[in-house]
């Protein structure tokens, strides 16, 4: 599967840019909350996200790069969100009350690992998760180059899963293109998350279809 980020996405244009992910072979649609706080950027917040959720057709997957997540869980939901990722280094006090609290508002709940944090710190909660996004950069902005080390993790957290009888899906976000797409899916991952190699093509939906025949 295939989730463009709009993180990349032309923002003077964003109507015309969900246009053509609801009639693309994009799978899910990848929305980066920022706070300046615990990245070092702030990307975009729920009002925008409001009207975008309006007209996006494709289910949404929110990635947020913020502290105490927790707070924002309603917002999250009011959005329409099928897929609620919480940063590990964010909320690990309390991660599995965090997770209970996201699956009490009705949505899937992920867990994100920065490329520093062990997948080993999952073992506990491997079980109540819907999805884990191993993050192949340093978290906080697009166009970055990939860290080789995440495919390794990808290995190893496929292993996890299925030793601990998981249904937890894989999502990578942060570096991914055409090049490392076919081995990071053999590897295990489920779902690639794409921003500058989707947005930054000449033919963004066609870059979109290229990932999905890989
Ligand atoms: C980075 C974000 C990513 C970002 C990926 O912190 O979480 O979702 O949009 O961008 P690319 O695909 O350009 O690395
Ligand atoms: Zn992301």
């Amino acid at each position: 599967m295939i989730a463009p980020s709009l993180l990349s996405a032309d923002f003077l244009h964003l109507g015309s840019e969900i246009e053509w992910i609801n009639r693309s072979q994009a799978d899910w649609l990848h929305f980066d909350i920022m706070d300046g706080v615990f990245v070092p950027n702030i990307s975009f917040g729920f009002p925008v996200l409001k009207q975008i959720s309006k007209i996006c057709k494709k289910p949404i997957d929110v990635h947020m790069m913020i502290v105490e997540p927790q707070k924002f869980i309603a917002e999250v939901k009011a959005l329409g969100t099928y897929m609620m990722n919480v940063q590990y280094e964010a909320c690990m006090t309390h991660l599995h009350r965090v997770i209970s609290q996201i699956h009490e508002a009705g949505m899937n709940a992920g867990v994100t690992l920065n490329p520093s944090t062990p997948i080993c710190v999952l073992e506990d909660v491997i079980q109540d998760l819907d999805m884990v996004l191993l993050m192949g950069v340093n978290p906080g902005f697009g166009g970055q180059k990939f860290i080789p080390h995440t495919l390794e993790k990808t290995f190893a957290l496929r292993e996890m899963i299925q030793q601990r009888n998981s249904h937890a899906l894989i999502e990578i976000d942060g570096g991914v293109n055409l090049d490392n797409a076919k081995i990071l899916y053999e590897a295990g991952a489920d779902i690639l998350v794409a921003g500058n190699a989707i947005f930054g093509a000449e033919n963004p939906e066609e870059a979109c279809a290229r990932f999905c025949a890989i």
